[in-house]
């Protein structure tokens, strides 16, 4: 975990603009800065960057954040490497409170990710240079289909036939990050021979696949021989910068593409991946060679909202789809969605493309099985619903599977059908299950943009606490309790704001409340739309604002009290206070329209 603290610190010391430039083009218009937003295909931009508020929303497709977000949705990555990456161009530490590691311990640890991360890429450029000459393995390549532009795209290379061809590279070639970083080998020293020969190269004479981080960075490679040789392909083995299970080869290069395709594409094979980008497919990525893992899929789901699986149509492949429904449970929803492609049992998805066209591919990732229709596959399967056993054994396969599935209307739908299918009323087979009800969110309308809207005095309020939680100190009690009676949904926002504001302490900032809230998983993203639809005022014209909403507030509590009097009859004999509070609600407007005059 990261300190709150550190966070907000850290957000007050970056600029958001800078970091958003670096990807999108962004030009000045008014207080904020305009661009084609990077997260949906647009013609004229409406993705905007408040320096002010340190945020970026965009009109169009509703995403926003502050310059965390941005780089986790943008680069796909993840809460904390977002923080990471952040704090590193700020020159910040970000605290560890994992108590495993002694001080000395992490910056050994950071140490020696950097030298390996400088060793791959050496190794990367090397394998590439060596490709230019390798006639073989471009011919292998050519006659694969693979043009020299799509070998660049993915950085393909060779690894040279000699047993220690990195040492024209690594003249140390004794050096231990050589062997931890899965670029040589070390025999075994019991096996005997001299010292000086127990190295050699883990990839000779073979087509070299780099396989990169979210950021780009080479983080392992996977190696193909050319033509026949066992094995097929030869994998980097795991190092503190490469776990099989948390990567995806392609998925740096098909960022963009799987944008603007709207979809992931997952296969199996590097080659797969290398061969559909030639073909018209530029959106897929593949496993490394395991099934797919739940933090997989969690990754692609930050870039997209839909995941097409591809699998061979064979048994091996029923039960690689099979894993990855289980690692896709936690991850659908209403938004997020998941299908799968099982492809005839003799081909992959490179091979099946070039016999039958991407057209017929095309259409196979169209008819795609839907998340839905497999996991109410895998869980009728082997049973007869005909029969009372049969029904009760589909439930007990769908127990553990439902329990991932998030509380959604989608999880609502799986368990109707499966009630149908099973004799069963929706409401028993939740508790039967033990599934956690959905909580009932309320909708609201979309916002008009046309028509102004009448805002709520509560809703100003929020609005103003939210962009300046600095001014929280400055609401009055009574103004506080007043909101929970004119606007009760308004003032459960707000004593989230209050709450949380207290909880973040003095550094306070919009930036940090709304990435406060994300983390506490609570959905403000219509206020966030809001007060980024509206100007930017400074703090001043902030709690001027906020004086003013607390006197309209007061006045209409004044005129409550009124009207309860007059209504009971008791003004007459009030009538000196009925007269006081005339006065003051006089004396409140009177300071209203003065403010108004000012600003
Ligand atoms: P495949 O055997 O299906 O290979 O392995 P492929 O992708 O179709 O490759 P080509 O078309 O013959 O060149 C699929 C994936 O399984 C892993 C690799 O990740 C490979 O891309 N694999 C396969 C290995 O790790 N080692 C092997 O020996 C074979
Ligand atoms: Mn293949």
């Amino acid at each position: 975990m990261i300190p709150q603290s550190f966070i907000q610190d850290l957000l007050n010391r970056i600029d958001i603009v800078s970091v958003v430039e670096k990807h999108v083009q962004l030009k000045k218009a008014g207080a904020n800065l305009l661009g084609l937003c990077p997260f949906h295909t647009e013609k004229t931009p409406s993705f905007t960057v408040s320096p002010v508020k340190q945020f970026y929303h965009c009109f169009g497709c509703g995403k926003n954040g502050s310059a965390i977000g941005f780089l986790m949705d943008y680069a796909g990555l993840g809460f904390v490497e977002a923080v990471q990456e952040l704090a590193n161009s700020a020159g910040m530490i970000v605290p560890d409170d994992d108590q495993r590691f002694t001080p000395e311990e992490r910056t050994e640890k950071k140490a020696v990710s950097v030298v390996q991360g400088e060793v791959m890429a050496q190794a990367e450029r090397f394998y590439r240079q060596q490709l230019r000459q390798a006639e073989e393995a471009i011919t292998y390549l050519k006659k694969r289909g693979v043009s020299g532009e799509i070998a660049a795209r993915f950085g393909l290379g060779y690894a040279p036939d000699g047993r220690d061809g990195l040492r024209t590279l690594f003249p140390d070639y004794a050096a231990k990050e050589l062997q931890e970083s899965g670029l040589v080998i070390e025999r075994d020293p019991n096996e005997g021979g001299a010292s000086a020969n127990s190295r050699y190269d883990r990839f000779r004479d073979r087509i070299m696949f780099p396989i990169r981080n979210t950021k780009g960075q080479v983080i392992g490679f996977g190696a193909r021989v050319i033509s026949k040789g066992e094995p097929k392909y030869l994998n980097s083995p795991e190092t503190p910068l490469f776990q099989k299970g948390n990567e995806l080869y392609g998925l740096f290069e098909a960022r963009q593409d799987i944008r603007d395709a709207g979809y992931v594409l997952v296969v199996e094979g590097y080659m797969d991946v290398v061969a559909l980008a030639q073909l018209g497919f530029p959106q897929a990525v593949a496993t490394l060679g395991t099934a797919c893992t739940p933090v997989q899929v969690q990754k692609l789901m930050r870039q997209t909202d839909l995941v097409v699986f591809a699998f061979d149509g064979d048994k091996a492949g029923q039960s690689a789809a099979r894993r990855a429904l289980e690692a896709s449970l936690p991850y659908v929803t209403d938004n997020k969605g998941v299908r799968f492609l099982f492809l005839p049992s003799d081909h992959d998805p490179d091979s099946f493309v070039r016999e039958y066209g991407a057209e017929a591919f095309e259409k196979e990732i169209k008819n795609a099985v839907p998340f839905s229709e497999f996991l109410f596959d895998v869980i009728t399967k082997g049973g007869d619903l005909n029969t009372l056993e049969g029904r009760a054994r589909a439930q007990y396969v769908a127990k553990p599977l439902l329990q991932a599935i998030q509380p959604s209307a989608l999880r609502l739908q799986i368990v109707k059908k499966l009630g149908e299918l099973t004799h069963t009323a929706g409401d028993e087979l939740e508790s039967l299950l033990g599934l956690a009800k959905p909580a009932v969110k309320k909708q609201r309308a979309p916002q008009r943009q046309s028509r102004p809207q009448i805002v709520s005095l509560g809703r100003q309020v929020v609005r103003i606490l939210l962009m300046y939680p600095e001014l929280v100190p400055e609401l009055e009690e009574e103004e506080r309790s007043a909101i929970e009676q004119f606007d009760p949904d308004d003032a459960q926002t707000l004593s989230d704001i209050v709450n949380a504001t207290h909880a973040l302490g003095e550094n306070v900032s919009f930036a940090a409340l709304t990435e406060y809230f994300r983390l506490s998983g609570r959905d403000y993203d219509h206020l966030i739309a809001e007060v980024m639809n509206g100007h930017d005022f400074d703090m001043a014209a902030a709690r001027q604002q906020l004086k003013g909403s607390m006197r309209q507030i007061r006045i209409r509590l004044i005129t409550e009290e009124l009207n309860d009097l007059m209504a009971s009859g008791k003004a007459l004999e009030n009538r000196q206070y009925v007269l006081d509070l005339q006065n003051e609600q006089r004396v409140l407007q009177q300071q209203n329209i003065e403010d108004k005059g000012v600003s």
